[in-house]
């Protein structure tokens, strides 16, 4: 049995996870923290781990029904995050492996999030069985990538975001909006009702021969046309419109790009994670584009989408089970560990 830590942004989440089925899982999210300032404040997130990492441990092992002397081994994000935040439960996971005499495995964050989408939710089932070599989306507020997964623990990034993640560009032109942060779930909740071609938005790098992106130029955009008709925004009648023009404009790129790379590589499998994955349009828009070219489509379930501890341990067994071997104790966080 295993107990998995996630602390790299501004959840909290502990699991305990057992042969490739999630027995239990525990997340304090930090969101109307930080609601005010409009973004994650790390000093805030900080004091807020390690004031709910305790008893978020405690309620995922005694979900799970078991104590600590049950566990074989505790495995955590060791990045890439936000370095005081990742210290904080990397640092209780190094200490507890070390009290118990039990193996560490550091985790790369994304990893999680690009194998979340083969854990089967609902049943709390994981079943890597059927695992095919896909094309992964991987999108967040701190990520937005495009991976070619050959086998499982087998990938290479083939695309990224040269500037802000898809998450970001949500949740800052969100914030122009005047919208409660993170704005992403706010865009998608009114885009329902509005017109996704009542403004005509850039889609950048679509048409680049190449799987990266850029959605500084589409905040930029919104912006100007804010600047130049501030009466938009005030009036409830264009807020769905623009909501959904903008999320169509960010949802077009990364579903073209996406089908691409399915396209180019030959793979018949396409999986999508990470916080932005919640969004409605995307994953009507995959399934969509699935269906047309009889693609495989696997998407993480809505509540493993954003930051939670499952992943990280039901990817732990899995580099167990094939071989990788445990962190010495003293290893520390790495706070720009990219997936490569
Ligand atoms: O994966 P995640 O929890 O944290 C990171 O690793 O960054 O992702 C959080 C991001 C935020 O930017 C949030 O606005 C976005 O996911 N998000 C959404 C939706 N739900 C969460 N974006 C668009 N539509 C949603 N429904
Ligand atoms: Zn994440």
């Amino acid at each position: 049995m295993l107990l998995a830590i996630e602390t790299s942004c501004d959840e909290t989440s502990a699991a305990v996870v057992n042969c490739g089925q999630i027995l239990s899982i525990t997340t304090a999210s930090q969101v109307g923290l930080h609601a005010e300032y409009g973004g994650v404040v790390p000093e805030l997130a900080t004091r807020e781990h390690l004031r709910n990492l305790q008893p978020t441990v405690l309620s995922a092992l005694s979900k799970a029904g078991i104590s600590t002397h049950d566990l074989n081994g505790i495995a955590a994000t060791c990045g890439p995050g936000l370095p005081p935040a990742l210290m904080i439960g990397w640092k209780a996971a190094q200490s507890a492996a070390f009290a118990l005499k039990v193996p560490l495995i550091g985790i790369n964050h994304i990893e999680g999030h690009l194998y979340s989408p083969w854990i089967k939710s609902g049943k709390n089932f994981a079943n890597f069985t059927a695992f095919q070599p896909n094309v992964s989306l991987i999108v967040s507020g701190g990520h937005t990538q495009l991976v070619l997964v050959h086998g499982l623990l087998n990938h290479s990034v083939i695309g990224c975001t040269l500037d802000d993640a898809a998450g970001e560009c949500f949740d800052k032109i969100a914030k122009l909006l005047d919208l409660a942060y993170p704005g992403g779930p706010q865009i998608d909740k009114l885009a329902k009702s509005g017109n996704p071609s009542a403004f005509k938005f850039p889609r950048p790098m679509f048409d680049r021969p190449n799987y990266d992106f850029s959605f500084s130029g589409l905040k930029t955009s919104v912006r100007y046309l804010l600047e130049k008709n501030p009466e938009l925004k005030t009036n409830n009648a264009i807020l769905p419109d623009l909501c959904a023009s903008t999320q169509a404009a960010i949802v077009d790129v990364l579903i073209g790009k996406t089908m691409r790379a399915a396209e180019e590589t030959g793979v018949s499998c396409i999986t999508a994670s990470g916080g932005v994955c919640c969004n409605s349009a995307l994953r009507d828009g995959l399934a969509l584009a699935c269906d047309a070219q009889n693609i495989q489509l696997q998407l993480a379930a809505k509540e493993l989408c954003t930051d939670n501890a499952a992943m990280i341990g039901i990817l732990a067994e899995k580099k167990i089970e094939n071989g990788c071997e445990a962190a010495p104790y003293d290893t520390d966080i790495k706070p720009s560990w990219a997936l490569t």
